[in-house]
């Protein structure tokens, strides 16, 4: 179902949640595995794949590209066209909310010789797309125009029309942020070239593009350069398709985390979580905070690590954030910040400029919630500082600027607080946590619409 009408919802103080649970898959790993399999030859069989309104629509676009993706029973399948063998849509493909969706297939497109009108709702349609267009246009693609629908941002924002080309020229791109989607879409687009492909990278981003073109059998390698990574990847290549299993989504389960570390008497396990090192930093954070966070029996799983993980609820205490640290946890900033919220003294997260130009500019969606339900915040250039343990009043309403990650963290701060928080949209959750509510409920947690509060 797209998200149409909006749908808030309260959470109110709950009693000591607990429980053995699943979150649903990888969002990351859901969307490279659709455009991968697409991307290879042969048959392609996804179990696990999140089914959040971010990845169907890939699997949509997919489709419109002439590429068969179907679900029968658990399993996803998606008959494989070979590298370059998508076909001309007929429409304007519609990413809806996904930044990963929209930057990934730019670099898929970029490599195949048709023109392509691409869309996405209000939020995606603000998010650059400078970042992505800049390199690839180096390789080849080429931006037709935005529209007459097209904003003053011009080539950075959607929509957009860009005509790939068949014949691209390989790169090498020192990235100007890190940005696993921008490192993504030129490793993508260099399957296409002819010649070897490198992106370098300033901090270390998620590696699943390069984990999973290895496992289909492309050619890539990671080294050091001047203490910078640096990915490379075979052009002209030849992906064949296979099993992926994706594991669960380690930025869904932080939700949960925070929960148990809320309420207290809570003890929550979350099984089968991805516990890959370059998306870990809450979970470092969570543990210098004082937190009892247990992984158990990790184990790989289609070349991807995987556990357990165990929390208990435990007196947090605030910590500083480097913004170092920022690359592997950039999607937990605003769970994190509503954590903080019951840990004493200060929390202060630094090197947040990325968090900008997320779903919403989620520095400021941030502080203005925590601010608008009683609790101290404030940000401070790229720096976001809350100073708790003194109890979060709550009462207020959270705007949640079509912001999934909001929506689920004010959620989450309500658990604790005096009064209810409301959200004034729940229903975007389903962009990547779809079974959110009843999952939490499961635990014991209390939403209720605000009306019936
Ligand atoms: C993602 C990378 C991150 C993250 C997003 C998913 C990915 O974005 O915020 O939710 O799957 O590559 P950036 O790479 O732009 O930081």
């Amino acid at each position: 179902m797209p998200h149409v009408a909006p749908l808030p919802l309260s959470a109110h103080r709950a009693k000591a949640l607990g429980g053995r649970v699943r979150v649903p898959g990888d969002k990351s790993i859901s969307h490279r595995a659709l455009m991968l399999g697409a991307l290879a030859t042969g048959r392609t069989r996804i179990t696990g794949l999140l089914e959040g309104e971010d990845v169907l629509n890939t699997a949509k676009v997919l489709q419109a590209l002439g590429c068969p993706v179907r679900k029968e029973g658990g399993t996803w399948e998606v008959l494989g066209r070979g590298v370059g063998g998508l076909e001309q849509p007929a429409g304007a493909l519609d990413f809806g909310n996904s930044g990963t969706g929209v930057r990934l297939m730019l670099g898929v497109l970029a490599g195949h010789g048709l023109t392509a009108r691409l869309v996405g709702d209000a939020s995606l349609s603000l998010r650059p797309m400078g970042r992505v267009l800049k390199p690839l246009e180096r390789m080849g693609l080429e931006v037709l125009d935005n529209g007459p629908d097209g904003p003053p941002g011009g080539h950075d924002r959607l929509p957009l029309t860009v005509r790939g080309s068949a014949d691209l020229i390989p790169i090498e791109y020192q990235l100007p942020v890190a940005s696993a989607q921008v490192k993504s879409a030129v490793l993508l687009a260099g399957l296409h070239a002819s010649g070897e492909t490198t992106v370098i990278e300033p901090a270390a981003t998620r590696d699943h593009t390069e984990r999973m073109l290895g496992y289909f059998g492309a050619q890539v390698s990671a080294t050091k350069r001047q203490g910078l990574r640096a990915v490379s990847v075979k052009g002209d290549a030849e992906l064949a398709g296979r099993d992926v299993k994706v594991p669960g989504d380690p930025s869904s389960a932080a939700f949960l985390a925070a929960a148990a570390l809320i309420v207290p008497g809570s003890e929550v396990t979350i099984e089968g979580v991805l516990v890959n090192p370059t998306r870990m930093g809450f979970y470092t954070t969570l543990r210098e905070m004082g937190a009892d966070v247990a992984f158990m029996g990790e184990h790989i799983e289609g070349g991807e690590p995987v556990a357990d993980i165990r929390v208990r609820h435990a007196r947090l205490k605030g910590v500083r954030v480097p913004g170092e640290r920022a690359p592997s946890m950039i999607d937990e900033y605003p769970v994190l910040a509503c954590l903080a919220a019951y840990a004493a003294g200060e929390t202060r997260m630094e090197g947040l400029a990325e968090l900008k130009v997320k779903e919403s500019d989620r520095l400021a969606a941030t502080a203005a919630g925590l601010t608008a339900n009683g609790a101290a915040a404030k940000v401070d250039g790229d720096t976001l500082i809350v100073e708790g343990g003194k109890g979060v009043p709550g009462g207020g309403q959270v705007a949640t600027h079509l912001d999934h990650r909001i929506a689920m963290a004010f959620l989450i701060l309500g658990l604790g607080a005096d009064r209810p928080v409301t959200v004034d949209d729940a229903g975007i959750i389903a962009t990547s946590f779809p079974e959110f509510r009843p999952l939490m409920q499961g635990l014991g947690a209390a939403f209720a619409e605000p009306e019936a509060a």
